[in-house]
């Protein structure tokens, strides 16, 4: 599948002007190409209660199982300037198992794949190979 890059990291932009950011003043915008060809996308959300933040990759990985998109494909993650933003170590996590170590991620030097970020992930297989199930 073809990735429009411009395009997506524009749709991150739009996302990123919609945020609720009034503590950080940090407006954050996602935007991710899924498995079946639709573009999802997720602002920051923040709360009085500050550890209630929502990041915008929370956002758009909600829109992605909401759409019954699939899987990520390709992120662009950027501020309100419209320049990429690395992903939080948390929301590594999150779209690790949303589209795998090969997720491209966006960044002015080319994208880059998610698992260079977050190398040796804890996942799922993890829990299915390590779990007791006599407990
Ligand atoms: N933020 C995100 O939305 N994603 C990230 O990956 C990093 C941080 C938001 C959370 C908070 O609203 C603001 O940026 C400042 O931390």
């Amino acid at each position: 599948m073809s990735i429009d890059w411009p395009g997506l990291r524009a749709a991150a932009v739009a996302a990123a002007g919609t945020a609720y950011a009034p503590y950080s003043r940090l407006r954050v915008g996602a935007a991710g190409l899924a498995s079946n060809g639709a573009v999802v996308t997720g602002c920051n959300v923040e709360n009085a209660s500050f550890g209630l933040t929502l990041c915008a990759e929370c956002g758009l990985v909600s829109a992605l199982h909401a759409a019954g998109a699939g899987r990520l494909i390709a992120v662009s993650v950027v501020a309100a300037d419209g320049a990429p933003l690395v992903p939080c170590g948390r929301c590594r996590q999150l779209l690790i198992e949303a589209g795998g170590a090969g997720l491209l991620l966006d960044s002015d030097a080319g994208p880059r794949e998610l698992g260079t970020l977050l190398p040796d992930a804890f996942t799922g297989t993890d829990l299915a190979e390590r779990r007791q199930l006599d407990d």
